[in-house]
């Protein structure tokens, strides 16, 4: 029977990483030979990923690629890849990164999950089962810490929501307003999911194992750091003022119903 993930894109955002980049896809081509093409999404890396890409492209029809002007944020990389997927026929859309960090040898995790009903799918690492390999501690705790404040914030009940590895279903970037998504750096995963979970999608966690780089550098900033900050900060507090307002309506619905009640 034809199942959503026959029709699967992976989306794998590249700044300089020319030396992984062959390692990912041929692990993620024997991995999923046969239900999975792979976009490349290069910001005019100066080490040649483009080229590179380009030429793993002309030899074999599952690899395409897309360039960009220049390093402009794993969001605006990803928006650029999920409009080029939704323009064509694929039902799940994937988000992978470069480096190895997430395994494709689980991919079938997510998808598995997709073809049992969910919408949408993080790889995480912090529920049961889950976790990491060779992370520096400031890295777990910077993780854990961001994850913990998104939570508090936000309460979108997701163990994992700055999680970069993902599948959605096409339905729900499209119920996305994906030209609203303004979030540059890595806090674009902590938006979407947000977005996701208020418009009521199914989202669920599969638990995956992250094993750090070996090759190549992060491109995790401090701007990265405040920008999502300064982002969660900024929804939870507008997400709290919504249900305050809400609570406030509803609060005044029942009370003056049952006040004018009162003199019928
Ligand atoms: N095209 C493009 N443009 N790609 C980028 C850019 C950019 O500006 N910035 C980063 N990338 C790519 C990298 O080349 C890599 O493939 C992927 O995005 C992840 O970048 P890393 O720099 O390796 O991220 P990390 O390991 O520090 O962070 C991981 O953990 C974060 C926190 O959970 C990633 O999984 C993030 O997605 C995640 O939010
Ligand atoms: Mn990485």
């Amino acid at each position: 029977m034809a199942k959503l993930s026959d029709k699967t894109l992976v989306i794998i955002p590249t700044f300089n990483e020319k030396e992984n980049l062959p390692l990912i896809i041929n692990r993620l081509l024997a991995a999923e030979p046969e239900r999975v093409n792979v976009l490349v999404v290069d910001d005019n890396s100066p080490d040649g990923t483009g080229e590179l890409a380009d030429d793993m492209a002309a030899k074999d029809e599952r690899i395409k690629v897309m360039h960009r002007q220049g390093k402009g944020g794993l969001g605006g990389a990803y928006i650029a890849g999920f409009k080029w997927g939704l323009d064509r026929d694929y039902e799940i859309l994937c988000e992978m990164d470069a480096d190895g960090s997430h395994a494709p040898e689980q991919l079938h995790l997510l998808l598995d999950r997709i073809d049992s009903g969910a919408e949408m799918v993080i790889g995480s690492r912090y529920v049961r089962g889950g976790k990491t390999v060779n992370w520096p501690a400031s890295r777990q705790i910077l993780s854990r810490g961001g994850n913990l404040y998104a939570s508090m914030a936000l309460g979108a009940g997701l163990s994992d929501i700055t999680g970069g590895y993902r599948a959605y279903r096409r339905e729900v970037l499209e119920g996305i307003d994906l030209d609203a998504v303004d979030s540059a750096g890595y806090v674009f995963q902590v938006d979407l999911a947000f977005r996701a979970v208020m418009a009521g999608f199914d989202v669920r966690e599969v638990p995956i194992t992250f094993t750090e780089r070996e090759l190549g550098e992060s491109k995790m900033s401090g701007n990265i750091v405040s920008e999502a900050m300064i982002q969660v900060t900024k929804w939870g507090a507008a997400h709290r003022a919504e249900q305050a307002k809400n609570l406030a309506s509803e609060f005044w619905r029942i009370g003056s119903g049952s006040f004018i009640n009162m003199f019928k």
